[in-house]
């Protein structure tokens, strides 16, 4: 008895598993709709097959419109129809954002969305929550272009960008690496430059200048040995080092960033290459002087970054300060509620 029942089991399993391998997908069977009715109404349906579905009255369809659409696949409804109340509403359409798989097909009235923008892009005055009110979105944050994003890189002539395909916002302390097309070198003479975004803006463009190889070698070299171009720059929070008969090398101090190239040269006009900057890459906020904080000492944080620091509980609700790193400084907000904070609470 055991022996049959786990056997027929097997099949059970084993069989629809044969056909998916020999490429018969699975048929739909009829969709459970609550609340609304769906048109043709058969026994199964084929691969592919449609229905369309309408809801009764004070229900929708948990998409766009009064009626929708659904499509068998593998066996599935795809998406699966459903009809929600009139006062739920369905995802939010909000340009730049893209959205998590698993995001829910639709909100209860009253819940709200939080939402994060795509690399580079930001919520404009930290408003990142909509609230859904009676089948509409209201409050729905915009995502903006980033003030320390930047736009697509400069085209250079006789060059490609080789590292990053192309988009339309590229995020803070992006790198983009230029190649010079075949006879083409920067003025460094090398074959690649890497620019960066900072604040919003390119490092210094690349140029690629004519330079072909000659058989005899007798081309003038592009750039000569460091000392050609006098006294070592200085970077401020900054070491500068002679790492090379032809280059220099920058480094920073702890806690600071280097924006632009490691590498300064000496071109042959006895000039400087680019010199690069070092940026404080870290903000810190006494919390103990601030009296309304919870005091917890000196808080750090790292560039872009966004943290709340608790209030002393003298309101009804808790309340925060929010404080935004933004390239070594920090903005600080009062203290605000959660409502205060998603609607814009550092304006
Ligand atoms: C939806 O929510 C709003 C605010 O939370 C409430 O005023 C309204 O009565 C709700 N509507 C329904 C149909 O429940
Ligand atoms: C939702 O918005 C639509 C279109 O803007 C409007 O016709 C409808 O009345 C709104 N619904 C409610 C419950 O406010
Ligand atoms: C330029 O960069 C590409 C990709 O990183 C690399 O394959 C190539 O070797 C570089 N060329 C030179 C001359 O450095
Ligand atoms: C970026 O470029 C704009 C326009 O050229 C300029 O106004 C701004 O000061 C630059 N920002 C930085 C950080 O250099």
């Amino acid at each position: 008895m055991m022996r049959l029942s786990y056997s027929s089991f097997a099949l059970l399993v084993w069989l629809p598993g044969i056909l998916n391998a020999q490429g018969t997908p699975e048929l739909c069977s009829v969709p459970t709709l609550l609340n609304g009715y769906l048109v043709p109404m058969k026994n199964s349906y084929q691969q592919h097959e449609k229905i369309t579905y309408a809801c009764e009255n004070g229900y929708k369809p948990a998409v766009e419109g009064w009626w929708a659409e659904s499509v068998c696949r593998n066996g599935q409804w795809s998406p699966q129809p459903l009809c929600i109340e009139n006062s739920a509403c369905t995802p939010p359409i909000i340009t730049n954002v893209k959205f998590k798989e698993d995001s829910k097909s639709w909100y209860k009235n009253g819940s709200k969305k939080w939402v994060t923008c795509n690399e580079g892009y930001s919520t404009k005055n930290f408003h990142a929550t909509a609230l859904c009110v009676n089948g509409n979105w209201t409050n729905v944050p915009v995502c903006e272009k980033s003030k320390d994003a930047c736009t697509e890189p400069p085209q250079i002539a006789y060059a490609v960008i080789i590292n990053k395909e192309h988009q339309e916002v590229f995020p803070g302390d992006s790198e983009v690496t230029y190649q010079c097309k075949d006879d083409y070198v920067t003025e460094e003479g090398a074959k690649n430059k890497s620019i960066f975004c900072i604040a919003g803006n390119w490092t210094e463009n690349p140029t690629c200048i004519y330079s072909p190889e000659s058989k005899d070698g007798n081309t003038k070299p592009a750039f000569v040995p460091v000392e050609n171009c006098g006294e070592f720059p200085i970077v401020e929070n900054g070491l500068v080092e002679k790492s090379e008969t032809l280059a220099l090398r920058v480094r920073c101090q702890q806690f600071y960033k280097l924006y632009g190239p490691e590498k300064v040269v000496c071109y042959n006009s006895n000039k400087w290459s680019a010199i690069p900057t070092c940026k404080a890459n870290y903000c810190s906020v006494n919390t103990n002087a601030y009296l309304d904080l919870i005091p917890a000492g000196v808080k750090f944080m790292t560039n872009g970054e966004i943290v709340e620091l608790e209030c002393k509980d003298i309101f009804l609700f808790t309340n925060h300060r929010v404080v935004w790193c933004k390239n070594g400084k920090a903005t600080v907000s009062r203290c605000c509620n959660r409502w205060q904070i998603s609607t814009g609470c550092l304006d």
